[in-house]
């Protein structure tokens, strides 16, 4: 099999900018591609954490202004390797990458972003600067999904659209579309226009070659108006040309035995020292040594999606379970007030920390005996993987990669040894409470407990099964693109 060449275009990657799970898999996939012996580049903004990361980055490229509102630019080769956007105006600022200081969208997101969409295409295209040419151009999120329209317009590579949230599709006004310099002629339904708007989702989504997205039951959601965001029409359109690829774990970054964050490594048959670093996290997030009562751990982005407030409704209840509580996110600054308030009205049993700390996270993975993951959409969701591989039982809703991933215990599946979580219909506080009280009760029964952590330690989520489907869409989009 002849290896291919892929532009990899992201707006995050782990470990040096990373808001949520797309860092991950921006980090994960490009190097399982690159052990398949792929050809990956990855063409992410200059941001200053990766110019710290890389100081010998070397200009490779000299980019004009290409489009009136878009000013001229240099691509930089680093390390892995990278191809970095280096428009200092743009991209030389500190912290979130999407947001400003006061947690509001950055104001000029539409040609910061439009930038990255367009240099991805140019990179695909007969123009390209450089002397190497992609076979397919890889786009993730909104971010660079406006990149399809030039490669179709204008002619160029073969092109994917990975859809890793829909709820996010950086709709922006109308002038947009000279200001980035598409042609008049894509303000159409069936081009990058979307209720009066120029949309880079919906331009992707219309425009890719292939589409796909991060579980194959969010790819059936999406589908429909109550996941859709408004798209559903158009991915009903599009059906023929949609995938849904769950994504990985990297077990490198996410491996009890060799976790350099943890009090104490363990694996499925070293259980016994899982309880160590639940008593190094009670101790690190101010709890009580209670070893009588289950801890439940949280790491999220603290927003609608993740139906944490049905945890904050529950909050009390959880105490008198009883059962502790640790929490770690960010967000939504009604609910981080929230979280505060819960943890301070009931210290030694709820703690909470505010803010991003991926060393934390692996301890709450680690230190937890149940995670809470009750979202109302989840495109796939990392973290009920790394639970599952931490021996961590997870309480999922049954939506998107939660589906994938979580089976519930029942007689059936633990008799088949697949049980490894507990999984709600509803995102009511009803049936979250119901779940508490279900795996509570198994926690209790210390051999039940252990079969569920081991059922999910020990399966399989290596980012090779989803290294191969990629694959095989790139060369798909390759072939349906001659
Ligand atoms: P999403 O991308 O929707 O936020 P995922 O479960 O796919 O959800 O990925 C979230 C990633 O971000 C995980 O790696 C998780 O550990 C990490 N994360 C989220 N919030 C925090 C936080 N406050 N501190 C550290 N890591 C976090
Ligand atoms: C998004 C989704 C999450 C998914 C991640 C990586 O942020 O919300 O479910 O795991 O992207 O694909």
């Amino acid at each position: 099999m002849n290896h291919l060449s892929i532009l990899f275009v992201t707006s995050e990657m782990a470990p040096w900018v990373k808001t949520g799970g797309l860092g991950d898999v921006a980090a994960a996939l490009p190097a399982a591609l690159r052990r398949a012996r792929h050809d990956v580049r990855v063409l992410i903004p200059a941001y200053p954490a990766l110019l710290q990361a890389f100081p010998d980055a070397r200009p490779v490229a000299e980019l004009p202004a290409l489009a009136p509102a878009l000013p001229p630019a240099r691509l930089l080769a680093a390390g892995l390797p990278l191809l970095l956007l280096d428009c200092p105006e743009f991209f030389a600022r500190a912290g979130n990458p999407y947001l400003d200081a006061h947690g509001h969208d950055q104001a000029d997101n539409a040609i910061r972003f439009g930038l990255l969409s367009r240099v991805a295409a140019l990179l695909g295209q007969p123009g390209s600067p450089l002397d190497w040419r992609p076979d397919v151009v890889h786009l993730n999120d909104w971010q660079s999904a406006l990149a399809p329209a030039w490669l179709h317009y204008e002619g160029g590579a073969a092109s994917v659209v990975t859809v890793h949230n829909i709820a996010f599709q950086g709709n922006f006004a109308a002038d947009h579309l000279t200001a980035l310099g598409l042609p008049e002629h894509a303000w159409r339904f069936d081009g990058v226009e979307y209720h009066g708007q120029l949309s880079f989702l919906k331009a992707g989504l219309q425009l890719a070659t292939l589409i796909s997205t991060v579980s194959p039951t969010y790819a059936q959601e999406i589908q429909d108006e109550a996941f859709g965001y408004g798209l559903a029409p158009l991915l009903r359109h599009r059906a023929g040309a949609l995938r849904g690829i769950l994504n990985g774990v990297d077990s490198t970054l996410w491996n009890p035995a060799a976790d350099p964050a943890l009090a104490v490594p363990y694996a499925a048959n070293r259980l016994a020292a899982k309880r160590e670093n639940k008593r190094a996290l009670q101790q690190e997030m101010g709890l009580d040594f209670a070893a009588d009562r289950p801890l439940f751990g949280i790491i999220s982005r603290l927003t609608e999606q993740k139906g944490l407030d049905l945890v904050l409704t529950l909050g009390e209840g959880i105490t008198k379970l009883p059962a502790q509580l640790a929490i770690l996110g960010s967000g939504d600054k009604l609910m981080e007030a929230g979280f505060r308030d819960l943890a301070t009205r009931f210290p030694g049993q709820i703690a909470v920390r505010l803010g991003f700390d991926e060393a934390l996270a692996h301890r709450i993975e680690a230190g937890a005996d149940c995670f809470l993951m009750p979202s109302r959409f989840e495109p796939c969701g990392l973290n009920q993987m790394y639970s599952l591989r931490y021996g961590t039982p997870p309480i999922v809703r049954a939506t998107g990669g939660l589906a994938d991933t979580v089976i519930d215990v029942s007689e059936a599946t633990l008799a088949d040894k697949t049980a490894n979580g507990f999984v709600i219909a509803e995102a009511t506080p009803h049936a979250l409470w119901l779940a508490l009280e279900r795996a509570t009760r198994c926690w209790h029964d210390r051999k039940l407990w252990q079969r569920i952590q081991q059922n999910g330690m020990r399966r399989d989520f290596s980012w090779e099964h989803a290294a191969h489907d990629y694959v095989t869409l790139y060369r798909d989009a390759i072939a349906a693109r001659h």
